[in-house]
């Protein structure tokens, strides 16, 4: 059976539309191209069959066509079923990736393709959240023996392999490319600042100038989400629980306050903590009737839908991607992407531009942990690839930079 049989996918012939993201992504991916043409040469991962978990929209859609164009066969699954693009699954199973997504999946069917591309017994895993590292260790166990190692995408996703690391259960080698600077530094930072922007805007057609932005979270994306809201125009209020992050937003001009006392003054609340319930009934009965709910943190779990529900008398879709929840005293929230990441559930993810870096660590680091013989356990990515990826974008921008003199080495290098 070929791929694109075997595929699921929700309609093959949506694929001309797909194609047509694809290459409009690969024109703004200069990074990748030089990778593809490399791996293509190179063959790194010839005859190997890599199972990848990623939001699977065209960026994604790309990386998956440079590692299969390195010699691998390639399987694919979403990692949230909001942030499928149909037409993009269908171009991939076309092109022969072995592609298992559908947009709108329930809970059963997303378990069902994250279960396909593990039946496809990889060797390598690009990794999201650990979705899949999470079935290996708890339900198959022996299969995971078997896998070399892979890549993990994000914070959480880090987060939750630390653990298992630190339990010292974690079969096999994975590469945290979220810790790589020229991860979280730009894509974190620049990426979700920009998209939750772009995907809150295009899903509500309001203004942000003059609102009360609440920015829950105040790290590497946070940062992002609040400078980007600044810019737009709103107040920002950054509701915290390190004690230096505090600062850092505090110094950075932002008002800094408890979730409570935040809720009154906010018309829009944005959570990217990577934590569970930390927008929770208590602060929405305190909030303004029209508030906006919104998530960009990985899991669907930071704004509390038990919450929202219980105090609910009635919901319904105001508009797409849109719940309004109708409080007893008449008051509305509205919840954006059931609490999804807006900018992937409601928009088209981070800028290719900025993804182009985040995938080209990942391209290297899956080349990397498959040739070299790590340990398992959670490494991070070399020093040298992110200084390669980096000097990659200054090339891609035609952007030259000094160098340090011989003197000037040895002196920075010297106590004396
Ligand atoms: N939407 C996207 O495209 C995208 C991109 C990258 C990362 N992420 C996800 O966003 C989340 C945050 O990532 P990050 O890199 O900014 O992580 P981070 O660790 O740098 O920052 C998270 C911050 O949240 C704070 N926090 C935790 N619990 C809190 C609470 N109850 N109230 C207030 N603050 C709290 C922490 O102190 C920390 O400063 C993760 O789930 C990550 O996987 C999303």
């Amino acid at each position: 059976m070929t791929a694109s049989q075997q595929s699921m996918v929700r309609d093959i012939g949506l694929h001309p539309s797909g194609e047509q993201k694809i290459a409009w992504v690969k024109a703004h991916m200069p990074l990748l191209r030089q990778l593809e043409e490399t791996f293509r040469k190179e063959q790194p991962f010839a005859g190997k069959r890599i199972s990848m978990c990623l939001h699977l929209e065209a960026k994604t859609a790309y990386l998956a066509l440079v590692i299969q164009a390195g010699g691998a066969e390639v399987a694919i699954a979403g990692s949230n079923p909001l942030s499928t693009q149909d037409d993009v699954a269908a171009a991939l199973a076309v092109r022969g990736v072995h592609t298992y997504a559908w947009h709108g999946a329930t809970e059963d069917e997303y378990n069902m393709h994250l279960r396909s591309v593990l039946d496809f017994d990889p060797v390598g895993l690009i990794d999201d959240g650990a979705d899949l590292a999470t079935i290996l260790h708890r339900d198959r166990p022996e299969q995971a023996k078997r896998i070399a190692g892979g890549c993990e995408e994000t914070t959480t996703g880090i987060v939750r392999l630390r653990a298992m690391a630190n339990e010292g259960i974690l079969q096999y080698p994975m590469l945290g490319v979220n810790d790589a600077l020229c991860k979280h530094l730009f894509d974190n930072r620049y990426g979700t600042g920009q998209s939750v922007w772009d995907g809150f805007m295009r899903t509500t057609n309001l203004v942000i100038a003059g609102k009360t932005v609440v920015v829950v979270g105040y790290g590497w994306c946070g940062k992002g989400v609040a400078a980007r809201a600044r810019g737009l125009g709103a107040q920002v209020i950054v509701c915290e629980v390190d004690p230096i992050r505090a600062v850092e937003a505090a110094m950075e001009g932002y008002a800094v306050m408890p979730l409570l006392e935040a809720a009154p003054r906010g018309d829009i609340f944005i959570t990217v903590t990577g934590n569970k319930y930390v927008i929770h009934g208590e602060a929405m009965k305190r909030m303004k009737d029209g508030a906006i709910l919104g998530n960009a943190g990985h899991f669907d779990v930071e704004v509390s839908k038990p919450d929202l529900e219980g105090l609910a008398v009635s919901v319904h879709q105001a508009r797409p991607n849109i719940d309004e929840y109708r409080l007893q005293d008449g008051r509305r929230l509205y919840l954006i992407a059931e609490g999804r990441l807006v900018n992937l559930a409601a928009g088209d993810g981070h800028p290719a531009e900025v993804m182009d870096m985040t995938f080209a660590l990942q391209a290297l680091g899956l080349r990397e942990v498959l040739t070299n013989n790590y340990a398992p356990g959670l490494h991070r990515i070399p020093e040298h690839i992110d200084r390669e990826v980096a000097q990659m974008r200054l090339r891609s921008w035609g952007i030259e930079i000094d160098r340090l003199t011989l003197e000037q080495k040895q002196y920075a290098e010297s106590w004396q």
